[in-house]
């Protein structure tokens, strides 16, 4: 494990070294964020290394829905089915498609409904991946390396919000700093400078915290909107962990979202091992519900994921599988599993229909 780490990361962390460097000692996390994730050929979603599965035996770091079980993407699939009927689209786009286990999934369950389904994936070598894994559906299947200037069918994303990098903000004696990174000695450390950033909600109180901001997810949010409107008909759909920014930014939490995930053990600092472990920070919902409501889409619905899989059905498909796919399928819902924590928002390009799995407990409301 070691030699790999080494091997991995060397050439990574001189990158980012020269990027600091060139920008004058210090750059904002979400650079830090992109090198480490995403830098071509080095990054940690940019190599080669397994990332998604169940056990830390198999090489994986985290496991996500659609690998934990196909019952995550059949049930999906029923929102997916009515929102291609409602919006009169017939293709799906999947962005941040991991190993492809969810897009197999749709496709075994929606089949000749989908005309295309497309995957849009920052990764190149996820794509290769998906290649592999969904070679059964010939040009069913199609990949896209940017957004088309319009879309017209149903959009999804699974933790992808969650990947994009996030800016971070340090409240120090109650004045706001951007928080970045600058070199230290053979590696890299945190530096604060002053900044007249601050987070879209006032977090009370006047005690010292870290939280995230989230300029790339809203952009991306924004970007996509503007495809969907500029299409005949539409919805997205994104299941992510998160909250609305009420809870997100409550004085307790003080130290933020962010966590780096590495052979399925949890941890805080993302300065060291860069481009072996994953990042990620949670998503702030009413940030992304405004978003998208700014850029002219309405709002089908929020609520928790295991909510929505059974609004969808998801209780019905588990009587038609055995025992023990059944208990793994039961953490997708559970809520002290994926039930609670994980959130689905939705939304369309018209506001005339009732999204099937927000119909029960959306909460909206809330954001
Ligand atoms: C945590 S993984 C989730 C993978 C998969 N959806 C799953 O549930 O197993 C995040 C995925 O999002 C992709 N990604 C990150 N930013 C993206 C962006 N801006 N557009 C498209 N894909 C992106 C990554 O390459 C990766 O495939």
């Amino acid at each position: 494990m070691q030699s790999e780490a080494i091997s991995l990361a060397s050439p990574l962390q001189a990158r980012v070294e020269k990027v600091i460097a060139a920008s004058g000692g210090w750059i904002g996390f979400d650079r830090f964020m992109q090198l480490a994730l995403y830098e071509p050929g080095l990054g940690y979603y940019a190599n080669t290394a397994p990332k998604f599965g169940a056990m830390p035996a198999s090489g994986s770091d985290f496991i996500t829905a659609p690998e934990l079980s196909p019952l995550f993407g059949q049930t999906l699939a029923v929102q997916v089915r009515e929102a291609l009927d409602a919006t009169g689209s017939d293709d799906v786009w999947e962005f941040g498609a991991g190993s492809g286990a969810l897009a197999a999934q749709m496709m075994k369950s929606l089949g000749e409904r989908v005309h295309r389904y497309h995957i849009v994936d920052v990764s190149g070598t996820l794509r290769a991946r998906q290649q592999a894994a969904l070679a059964a559906w010939g040009e069913q299947v199609q990949w896209h390396d940017t957004l088309p200037e319009a879309i017209s069918g149903v959009v999804i994303g699974n933790e992808v919000l969650d990947a994009m990098p996030v800016q971070l903000l340090a409240r120090l004696n109650g004045v706001w700093h951007e928080r970045g990174v600058a070199l230290h000695g053979n590696g890299f450390a945190w530096a604060d400078r002053p900044s007249p950033l601050q987070p879209p909600f006032p977090i009370e109180g006047e005690h010292d915290v870290v939280t995230e901001i989230h300029p790339q997810a809203r952009a991306f949010i924004s970007t996509l909107a503007a495809c969907l409107r500029a299409g005949t008909g539409g919805a997205a759909f994104f299941l992510d962990y998160g909250f609305p920014e009420a809870e997100y930014y409550h004085p307790q939490r003080i130290g933020g979202t962010l966590v780096c995930h590495r052979a399925h053990q949890v941890d805080d600092n993302p300065l060291i091992d860069v481009g072996i472990k994953d990042i990620t920070a949670h998503v702030d919902f009413t940030g992304i519900a405004m978003t998208a409501q700014d850029a002219g889409l309405s709002v089908l619905g929020y609520t928790s994921q295991g909510r929505f899989l059974l609004n969808c059905g998801m209780a019905e498909l588990m009587q038609t599988v055995s025992l023990p796919e059944r208990a793994t399928a039961m953490k997708l819902v559970a809520e002290h599993e994926m039930g609670e924590l994980f959130k689905v928002i939705g939304f369309s390009t018209s506001d005339s229909w009732v999204a099937r799995g927000f119909a029960e407990g959306d909460r909206t409301h809330r954001l």
